[in-house]
């Protein structure tokens, strides 16, 4: 992160070599090269090769825990990883090193340190660190910077603040230390810093911090406040109540008064500090980071798609090495991949199968549908979220939408239910969620009039990373099962694939049951070889390479978020005065991460017909859709249950005038002017 973040700030002020080792960087107008610095010989040949005037060591295992475990990793990385880049320059006397340290030398027992101050680090961390130091200043000529920071991270793992950020926005609570308090200082200020002390040749070592320090606990809640997030979710405890593998160091605040001299410039408070991150993030800074990582993003078309997976090298390693294992299917990635998927969703339950339309076909096997019932579901839908109910022989019914959200109403789903329902499929269209709370309220009603159950199964294919009511769409807090699709359109792929998700105990159980074959075993039976079919169940499983897929997808969630909105909130801006369009409409109880956008079109006043629309996109080099034809407008529901044109008004009304344009997280600022530039032309 903060090697990338530097490269980034000074690419204009210096010819850059960036040295990676396992995760590959790509930052135009930047040569990066993979290096392993534990290798004396590739790291020697490359510094002979381009002869550094400066070398900025950030290289580090900086998880305090994982040093704490590994301690022999985290003495060859931080320590004899140093001692090779110093004795890499015994050739290059004028080379000057700048070494990245940490707060963490210091133990916390009083804060505001000044450089002078003796060190004492409590953890493996901060000894490596510090050990580091000693190798780094063996050259007269070092500045060792100890430092806290936050920034732009290019991997999937989030730095401090951008994981707040992301957690919030999912609507997860987060635990704040209030009793650690820190210097923090944005990355892109350290750059600034190292630009200056480079200049001012600054030599031995300095505390690099922001001018001001703040409990963890603190920070968050300002990111929560620029950021627009609820507060709330941060609950305030002390670092003596987490358990932590490494001890942990309380108040590591930092003195500056020495760079503040020598530099002679005033240093940035963390409030300051926060606002320039913030600032960035709208001027979409992060994106021109992370976008570094585009170039590699597959697939790589001219076209834009209006939706499509992203697929990067880490994607593929991942499914490389299960191709490399001995479990090519039913091994060990089915339980990761859903644990992983309990852990973003916070049900209790996943089960993952190899569509969406097979965990739709599950859920409703589990709910018992049977031919005598009838289930109710939107018809502004793919059709699966309808034909799971006719594969258990039972009768689909299609209430109509909410001409506002598209998503099925509550009133129109009331206005059907007898006593022959015996379930309800509320679609989240586009990603949004339907509302959730009256319509469960209302079925718990009619269950006690009717005396049956009545099963609510969201199909939550275009959904995930939904927030309704602060909690995770799939959580299932108001329903019995919830199922989403992994197809390639979706947020997340496993190329097919899909889950159901469940609070409940004996559904997850009888899911896993049909989703192979209805066979099961039994734990320590003495006929090691003995398995028994005792329900109809099906080939559904998953295989472990798609698993794989899913579990290093589903780590790109937060960013998916993240750049959905980014694309959405251009998008309102530039069509919201568009008189011939109408933009999707947010419920404000609902945080949504758009699968789909949509624009509602008044052809008749353009006088455009749909297909002229899209093709004139289409010559831009830009791909619509429209979602969905109705379900119960298809020649197989009129055939076979007898719905026509004209049931469903607002469905149809809607369908007249819908058409998708591209959202994808793939999509960098240049798709995305080129969509708005099209769409402004054609429909403006
Ligand atoms: C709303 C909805 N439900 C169900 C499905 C079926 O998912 P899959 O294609 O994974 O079978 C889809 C897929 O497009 C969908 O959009």
């Amino acid at each position: 992160m903060l090697g990338n973040n530097i490269a980034y700030c000074l690419k204009d002020k210096y010819e850059i070599l960036g040295l990676y080792h396992s995760h590959p960087v790509f930052i135009e107008g930047i040569q990066t090269i993979e290096c392993d610095l534990l290798s004396r010989k590739e790291f020697c040949n490359l510094v002979n090769r381009f002869k550094p005037d400066v070398i900025i060591h950030c290289a580090s295992l900086t998880d305090v825990d994982a040093c704490e475990v590994e301690q022999d990793k985290a003495y060859q990385i931080n320590v004899l990883g140093t001692q090779i880049v110093m004795e890499a320059l015994k050739d290059l006397p004028l080379t000057k090193v700048i070494y990245i340290s940490s707060d963490l030398v210091y133990d916390g027992k009083k804060g505001n340190y000044s450089e002078t101050d003796p060190v004492n680090p409590l953890n493996y961390y901060g000894l490596t660190k510090l050990k580091g130091e000693i190798e780094a200043l063996k050259r007269e000529t070092t500045l060792v910077l100890r430092t806290n920071i936050f920034g732009w991270n290019i991997q999937k793992k989030l730095s401090l603040a951008e994981w707040i950020i992301s957690e919030l926005s999912c609507g997860h609570t987060i635990q704040g230390f209030n009793d650690v308090i820190f210097s923090s200082i944005y990355t892109f200020e350290l750059a600034r810093i190292i630009d200056l002390a480079l200049k001012k040749n600054l030599a031995g070592i300095y505390n690099s911090a922001s001018s001001t320090s703040i409990s963890k606990y603190e920070f968050g809640l300002q990111v929560a406040g620029l950021f627009g997030l609820d507060e709330k979710l941060i609950h305030s405890i002390s670092i003596d109540q987490a358990s932590l593998k490494a001890k942990r160091a309380k108040n590591i605040s930092l003195l500056v008064n020495k760079l503040t001299k020598d530099l002679g410039i005033k240093l940035p408070s963390i409030k300051e500090c926060l606002q320039e991150f913030y600032q960035d993030s709208s001027h979409q800074i992060s994106t021109k980071i992370k976008n570094v990582k585009l170039s590699n993003i597959y697939p790589q078309t001219d076209i834009i798609p209006y939706g499509r997976q992203s697929i990067d090298d880490e994607d593929i390693q991942a499914v490389v090495s299960v191709l490399k294992s001995k479990n090519l299917t039913q091994g060990p990635k089915i339980k990761e991949f859903e644990e992983a998927l309990c852990q973003t969703i916070g049900a209790k339950y996943a089960v993952v199968v190899n569509s969406g339309t097979a965990a739709l076909h599950l859920a409703c096997l589990v709910a018992g549908i049977k031919s005598t019932d009838e289930v109710i579901t939107s018809s502004n839908t793919f059709v699966a979220s309808a034909n799971c109910v006719v594969y258990c022989k039972g009768h689909p019914i299609f209430a109509d939408i909410d001409p506002t959200t598209y998503n099925i109403s509550i009133q129109e789903i009331e206005k059907k239910l007898n006593n022959k329902t015996r379930g309800i499929i509320p679609v989240h269209f586009a990603g949004q969620s339907c509302d959730m709370k009256p319509l469960h309220d209302l079925i718990r009603k009619k269950e006690q009039v009717m005396g049956h159950k009545i099963y609510i199964i969201e199909d939550a294919s275009h959904a995930l990373g939904s927030l309704y009511e602060n909690t995770s769409v799939g959580s299932c807090t108001y329903s019995d099962m919830t199922i989403m699709s992994f197809h390639p359109v979706k947020h997340i792929t496993t190329g097919e694939g899909g889950v159901i998700f469940t609070n409940n105990e004996n559904f997850n159980k009888k899911l896993i049951l049909l989703r192979s074959h209805g066979i099961t075993r039994y734990p320590d039976d003495p006929l090691p070889w003995r398995y028994e079919q005792i329900d109809l169940g099906y080939n559904y499983r998953i295989t472990d390479i798609q698993a794989a897929l899913g579990i290093s997808q589903l780590k790109k969630l937060p960013l998916d978020i993240l750049k959905r909105r980014e694309i959405i909130n251009s998008y309102n801006e530039q069509f919201k005065n568009l008189e011939s369009v109408q933009i999707p409409f947010e419920v404000p109880k609902c945080a949504t991460n758009f699968h789909l956008y949509v624009l509602l079109i008044d052809f008749e006043k353009i006088k455009m017909t749909r297909s002229q629309v899209m093709g004139a996109l289409k010559e831009d080099g830009i791909q619509s859709q429209v979602h969905y034809i109705p379900v119960h407008t298809q020649p197989f529901y009129k055939n076979h249950f007898g719905t026509n044109w004209g049931d469903l008004p607002n469905t149809e009304k809607y369908y007249q005038k819908c058409l998708s344009i591209p959202l994808s997280p793939a999509m960098n600022d240049l798709a995305v002017s080129r969509v708005i530039k099209s769409v402004t032309k054609i429909l403006g």
